[in-house]
């Protein structure tokens, strides 16, 4: 059985990118390329609920716009959920929507609790737990690699450097995943903020927890750190907490499982990583771009701004589409070519600029396990029923993959 294909885009007019279906059923390799050639700065028309917005998909563009956070920011939300509503309540607030001098003493903050002496730690924990659960599902005659495997493998992670109770850890990908994506079409917004709110009151109640006792988790760097001489606020510990799951959670998941159908696909790459022909470090970053989890970030404009000649008028919404630059041939030759020894490969899955992704080492942590483990301990991999796609115009990926590993002798 192979992954089917999906529906061919016809190139006469773009699909809309605000909308989750567009993911599900274009040929995107083709719209992307299409974009790229045809309209790179290009006007994705307004709808009756929400205004148009720009999408930009050359690499060099999107490049551009990460690094300018001058006159493009991110205070009033960095993707499109929240930047086509107006706003982000968390802007301000949170490392992601937040820019500035606040955003770099908060992210220097945060990024004290991951000194590299506790990610090795935390590297060393993820290869044990990850070895655990492909033994345990090489051990069965059947699987499905999303939910026996890849969820339990982020949150575990993020859930020790915050010391989140393990018991609490399971509700908390549900949440997740309801929030900035959907199980499916007939999930509903009020669904979606109702996950978001039992996210936020959940942290609410673990800050206050560590407040009154601190650890040396990041929870606790966040509950009693200054930032410009001030403790944090309430809203500024919880909305941290929260994106730290959110970021670490659902991106690193897809990836993981976006390398299985990646293998399936492409047998001789899963033949180059059994044979250790690639490094598991080159074989990370290519499934990283090819798999591309958050296909979008965005900024607004501060300032008009002209790029490759169209006006960008101050106060428009800006996307940039990481999943088309990851694919462009002027920055990767031979795009579409799955090669996990390609180099270089300086992709934008993580993003680019000031706001590049704070736990960049932990996703790569993730996805080498993970490869690594495949290698080690698993023969074939068998396709055994259709993969389940997320709904999202967000993240780009599988929420189920019932697949038959079996065991390397
Ligand atoms: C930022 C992707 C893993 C936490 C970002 C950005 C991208 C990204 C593209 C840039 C956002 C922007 O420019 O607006 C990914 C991918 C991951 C991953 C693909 C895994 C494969 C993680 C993990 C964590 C995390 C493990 C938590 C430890 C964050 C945070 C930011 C961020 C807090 C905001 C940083 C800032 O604004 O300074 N991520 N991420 N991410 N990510 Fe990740």
């Amino acid at each position: 059985m192979t992954v089917q294909p999906a529906r061919a885009h016809d190139g006469l007019r773009f699909p809309d990118l605000a909308d989750p279906r567009t993911f599900i059923d274009t040929d995107l390799p083709a719209l992307w390329r299409e974009l790229r050639a045809a309209s790179p700065v290009h006007w994705n028309p307004p709808a009756e609920d929400r205004p148009g917005f720009w999408a930009v998909s050359r690499y060099e563009d999107v490049l551009a716009v990460y690094k300018d956070n001058k006159r493009f920011t991110s205070e009033q939300g960095n993707v499109l959920s929240t930047l086509l509503q107006g706003g982000d309540s968390a802007g301000g607030k949170m490392l992601a929507v937040t820019d500035g001098v606040r955003h770099r003493e908060t992210r220097k903050l945060m990024q004290k609790s991951f000194s590299p002496r506790v990610l090795e730690h935390v590297g060393q924990l993820v290869r044990r737990r990850t070895r655990q659960l492909i033994a345990e599902v090489v051990a069965r005659p059947e699987a499905d690699f999303a939910t026996d495997v890849a969820d339990h493998i982020p949150i575990n992670t993020i859930g020790d450097l915050m010391d989140i109770p393990v018991a609490d850890r399971g509700k908390l990908v549900d949440w997740n995943n309801r929030t900035l994506s959907r199980y499916d079409e007939g999930d509903s917004q009020l669904d979606e903020w109702l996950a978001r709110n039992e996210i936020l009151l959940y942290f609410g109640e673990l800050a206050r927890r560590r407040r009154e006792s601190p650890g040396d988790d990041v929870v606790s760097a966040l509950a009693t750190g200054l930032v410009d001489g001030e403790p944090l606020s309430e809203d500024e510990i919880i909305f941290n907490c929260y994106s730290l799951v959110l970021g670490a959670d659902e991106s690193s998941r897809m990836s993981s499982i976006g390398a299985l159908i990646a293998f399936i696909e492409h047998p001789d790459q899963w033949r180059a990583l059994k044979n250790g022909e690639v490094s598991i470090a080159d074989a990370t970053e290519e499934v990283l771009r090819w798999t591309t989890p958050a296909m979008h970030f965005g900024r607004r404009a501060v300032e008009d701004v002209v790029l490759r000649d169209e006006l960008i008028r101050a106060g428009d919404v800006v996307t940039l589409w990481n999943s088309a630059a990851n694919f462009d041939e002027d920055a990767f030759p031979d795009a579409h070519r799955f090669d996990l020894g390609r180099k270089p490969n300086r992709h934008v899955a993580f993003g680019h600029g000031p706001h590049f992704c704070i736990g960049a080492f932990l996703g790569r942590a993730h996805v080498s396990a993970v490869l690594e483990a495949l290698r080690d301990q698993v023969a074939g991999i068998e396709l055994r029923g259709e993969p389940r796609r997320l709904y999202s115009n967000f993240v780009y990926g599988y929420q189920g993959l019932p697949v038959a590993l079996t065991a390397e002798r």
